[in-house]
């Protein structure tokens, strides 16, 4: 394919989204709702606007928010830290955790108390001191929601239990005498609609590349990565010449490579399919790919 041809398809890049069912979960959250404390939302630190759900705010109200900035250890800490002072100036609690190695995990439950300091004052008022406080954990898939209540509630304790006038089967795990946190019930999904959005999903792999032309892909987090983290990209795979365009970055990657094919052109599917695969393993560095000033 060649160079223009490149791209003019790579205007097209754009993701199909299938909506799922959505209208069965918003009533399901919605039914919950009057019964839990708060909503824990995790997201992908890496993305953390791509990995919401858009209708999450409208959907919770003003019920308390904390955000979990999950795969932290794959995200670029500076900028995952703005985005917790840019969530605490909006008055939603939010930290970093790495539910791979438990790091940040321990500061989620005092991270709630504080959340639901005056429901708990409420509480001991009305001498109702053993009530445990409930958080929905919510979140769209692949971010990490079941390694997230795994890590804090540990298999062993994970229970499903019916409770008046609630739906039956939602999963509820007992962390302590002071917590319960409830699985999502039913499926949120992203913003599939606005082609960017998707495009992130992908570049992370929580969308699967076979709906995507690999090599348009490629160079899509080419162009991001040459503006955001070049240097990160000469340290993996040598000096580049970045005068030239995303599908030139490309090949120079892959003859670095040794990935040529008959002619001496560079076999770019081969050079696509390595970048992305390099960048998903962190082995270009810890990269986040929205920044506060972009996408608040
Ligand atoms: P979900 O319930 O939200 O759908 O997500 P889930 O917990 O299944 O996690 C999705 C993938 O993300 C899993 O990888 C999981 O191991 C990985 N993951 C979750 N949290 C973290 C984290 O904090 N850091 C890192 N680096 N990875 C995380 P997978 O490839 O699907 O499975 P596997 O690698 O566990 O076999």
């Amino acid at each position: 394919m060649s160079n223009s041809e490149k791209q003019r398809e790579q205007q097209e890049v754009s993701v199909q989204w299938f909506p799922g069912h959505m209208a069965k979960t918003r009533r399901k959250i919605r039914e919950i709702l009057p019964l839990i404390d708060a909503v824990a939302e995790v997201v992908d630190a890496r993305i953390p606007y791509s990995s919401r759900n858009p209708e999450i705010n409208q959907l919770i109200g003003n019920k308390p928010h904390i955000i979990l900035l999950n795969k932290s250890d794959m995200a670029d800490k500076e900028v995952t830290d703005r985005w917790i002072r840019h969530y605490k100036s909006q008055g939603i609690a939010a930290i970093a955790i790495d539910c791979k190695s438990g790091r940040g995990i321990n500061l989620f439950k005092d991270t709630v108390k504080t959340a639901l300091a005056e429901r708990l004052k409420a509480y001991a008022e009305k001498g109702m001191t053993g009530k445990p406080l409930r958080v929905m954990v919510v979140g769209i898939p692949n971010v990490g929601k079941s390694s997230f209540i795994n890590r804090i509630a540990g298999r062993s304790r994970a229970k499903v239990e019916n409770r008046p006038g609630v739906t039956r089967g939602n999963q509820w795990f007992t962390i302590d005498r002071q917590l319960e946190l409830l699985d999502t019930p039913g499926v949120l999904w992203p913003k599939f609609e606005d082609p960017a959005v998707g495009e992130r999903l992908a570049f992370t792999g929580a969308v699967k590349d076979r709906i995507l032309d690999t090599e348009l892909l490629a160079m899509r987090l080419l162009e991001y990565l040459s503006k955001n983290y070049a240097q990160l990209l000469v340290s993996r795979y040598g000096e580049l010449d970045f005068e030239s365009d995303s599908y030139g970055l490309l090949c120079q990657i892959g003859k670095k490579r040794g990935m040529v094919i008959k002619g001496g052109e560079t076999d770019t599917e081969r050079a696509a399919n390595m970048l992305l695969e390099e960048y998903r393993s962190c082995k270009i560095g810890l990269i986040s790919l929205e920044s506060v000033d972009d996408n608040a």
